[in-house]
């Protein structure tokens, strides 16, 4: 498949992917969270009973569990091959398990980061940080032989995952999450920051999250993997340890305790 037509076949699956309608609504106009964000999750669930049960679940209504429950319920859909496709299932199953785990573990760590630099909005943090790898979820399921034989080359070449992408599709897994996240109707700048996580100078319309969810990314890559902090692997932009200016070990100490609530939840 061309890349072109690799781009439009997956851009089509995140269009039949499961959706929440109200989902937009919760964010006003200037990306500002509405103050009412809980009722508008309630009556969401009222009216989608399948995302009712999954936050029920977990116990209790909020933004987190809202956004856990459509995560994990695009994740499970995405985790099953259907008959005739070139997929093997339980290596998926595994991907994608993996892939929720670590984006799970981000989504905490980017929501400490958040207080500790003095980011205003930590919910916002919290879900760009859960959602920031969404679009590899996508080519797992949907580019499985491709994705891969991209996977091949970065462990022969030491190169980061997104840069083999960009090599062999023209695009990586942060064009596709973008596009989940337009999908779903949340605010651009959520958007922007699954967009450019692996590359924030490019961000403009929040420059600090997209900056969270970078580095969020590199720690939990940093202590799930047991990288160094500049591997080539998940390169960090080397002038983010400047600006945030948090000490390394506290850095990784808040990786490590984004970790362990995942690690209790189970
Ligand atoms: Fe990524
Ligand atoms: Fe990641």
């Amino acid at each position: 498949m061309a890349n072109t037509e690799l781009a439009s076949f997956l851009l089509s699956k995140v269009d039949q992917l499961p959706a929440v309608a109200s989902l937009a609504s919760l964010w006003d106009e200037s990306g500002t969270l509405m103050p009412d964000a809980i009722d508008r999750i309630q009556s969401a669930a009222a009216a989608d009973p399948v995302l009712a049960r999954m936050i029920q679940q977990s116990g209790e209504f909020t933004l987190h569990s809202m956004m856990m429950a459509l995560g994990l319920r695009t994740v499970e859909m995405l985790m099953t091959a259907t008959e005739g496709d070139r997929v093997n299932s339980e290596t998926l199953e595994l991907m994608q398990g993996n892939l929720w785990r670590h984006s799970r573990i981000v989504g905490y760590c980017c929501q400490a980061l958040a207080r500790e630099s003095g980011y205003r909005n930590t919910h916002d943090a919290f879900v760009a940080g859960l959602f920031h790898d969404i679009g590899k979820a996508v080519l797992n399921r949907y580019a499985f032989d491709e994705i891969n034989a991209v996977l091949r080359v970065t462990s022969a070449k030491a190169k980061a995952l997104f840069t083999a992408e960009d090599e062999a599709f023209g695009f990586n897994h942060s064009y596709i999450g973008a596009k989940m996240c337009t999908h779903w109707g949340l605010p651009p700048h959520i958007r922007e920051a699954v967009e450019h996580h692996h590359t924030p100078e490019k961000a403009t319309l929040d420059v600090s999250l997209t900056e969270i969810v970078h580095l969020g990314n590199v720690l939990v890559n940093w202590i799930q993997m047991k990288l160094g902090l500049k591997s080539n692997f998940y390169p960090l932009r080397p002038y983010i340890l400047d600006k945030f200016a948090i000490p390394t070990e506290r850095l990784r100490q808040l990786a490590e305790e984004a970790n362990e609530i995942v690690q209790r939840q189970g």
